[in-house]
């Protein structure tokens, strides 16, 4: 069989795989009371590209040594790592003022930010709780230090809102825990599942910990250059809540005091346009764009630790979509 023909069984494979995880998640994430309820199938209403499942599933079949067997282990870890993903959105919905979020509205805007918190707190200890059926303790302490990483991230971006002396380290160190710690924790829980030796694990760790910052670089930019139609969220919440990012960052950097005084000024007056405006034209969107891709490159450059040549054929094409795309 040619790698092409073997990379579209392994398309199939992880279609039947994902197909588990939903009824998985939607199996876990039930409630008698019917108001619960509601909002639990409102909230799978946020489940979108299923990038986490997705790279856990791959490097859990890409890391095994012979058969490419999807087992359940993988199907619930990936499930608990979607649920945990969606209890931040919920959270992170609440703290952006956010209407809208994957073309819906946010459950904050139909409900209230109370309804939003528990609704969070809900999903979360749901995950958890699916995750325990693995039987592995080991599995829930590492997640449990993932939502620690992301809880720092998020408590470390709030207490530097506003602040225009952020500088690049601290924004990537933030952009790390808040979102590429979950993602990096997918691929090395994939390949964990499979019997993948230490060495495997952490390089399948470090594929995802690039791609994460990666795509949280491309989100932060379709919040200050894309439209809520095709972004299908609430964008220009970064400026609105005060959050520095890449460009902006790029541009204070780079930049004479002179230059500088329109960049400041059009933070100061919340004016989106002029600034996507002036980051554009001044190439610091497109350095952003760069840096990010920089960062698919070196993730690229550690799929070797990816066993299975097709398995890894379908990384490699998925890893552009992280910075290539609109929504
Ligand atoms: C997206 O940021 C936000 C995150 C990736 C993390 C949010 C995490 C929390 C709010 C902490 C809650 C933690 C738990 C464990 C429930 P963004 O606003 O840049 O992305 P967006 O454009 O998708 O809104
Ligand atoms: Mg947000």
């Amino acid at each position: 069989m040619t790698l092409a023909a073997s990379s579209t069984l392994v398309a199939e494979q992880l279609a039947d795989g994902l197909g588990r995880v939903e009824r998985a998640f939607e199996a876990q994430l039930t409630s008698s009371f019917p108001a619960v309820d509601e909002l639990c199938r409102h909230a799978e209403r946020y489940r979108g590209k299923m990038l986490r499942p997705t790279l856990l599933l791959l490097a859990g079949i890409g890391a095994s040594e012979d058969a490419l067997v999807i087992t359940e282990s993988h199907v619930i870890a990936a499930a608990t790592v979607e649920m945990i993903h969606m209890a931040t959105l919920v959270h992170d919905d609440v703290l952006d003022e956010a209407s809208v979020r994957r073309r819906g509205a946010t459950v904050n805007f139909l409900r209230g930010n109370e309804t939003a918190v528990i609704l969070g707190d809900y999903l979360i200890s749901n995950a958890f709780h699916l995750c325990s059926k693995i039987g592995d303790p080991s599995l829930n302490v590492r997640l449990g230090e993932v939502t620690n990483a992301l809880c720092e991230g998020e408590l470390v971006q709030l207490s530097r809102r506003h602040d225009l002396a952020l500088d690049r380290p601290t924004y990537i160190e933030i952009v790390r825990r808040k979102t590429a710690v979950l993602v990096g924790a997918c691929c090395e829980i994939g390949a964990r599942l499979s019997g993948a030796p230490t060495p495997v694990t952490q390089a399948c760790y470090r594929i995802g910990e690039r791609l994460g910052i990666a795509f949280q670089i491309q989100d932060d930019l379709l919040d200050l250059t894309g439209d809520e139609e095709t972004v299908g969220k609430s964008i220009g919440r970064d400026l609105e809540k005060g959050k520095l990012t890449l460009p902006t960052i790029l541009y204070l950097e780079r930049e004479s005091a002179q230059a500088r005084v329109a960049v400041l000024r059009a933070i100061e007056l919340r004016d989106g346009d002029a600034l996507k405006s002036l980051l554009m034209k001044s190439g610091a969107v497109d350095s952003a764009r760069e840096f990010a891709r920089s960062l698919v490159e070196e993730a690229r450059a550690e799929l070797t630790a990816i066993r299975q040549p097709q398995v890894r054929l379908v990384f490699d094409s998925l890893a552009d979509k992280v910075v290539d795309r609109a929504n």
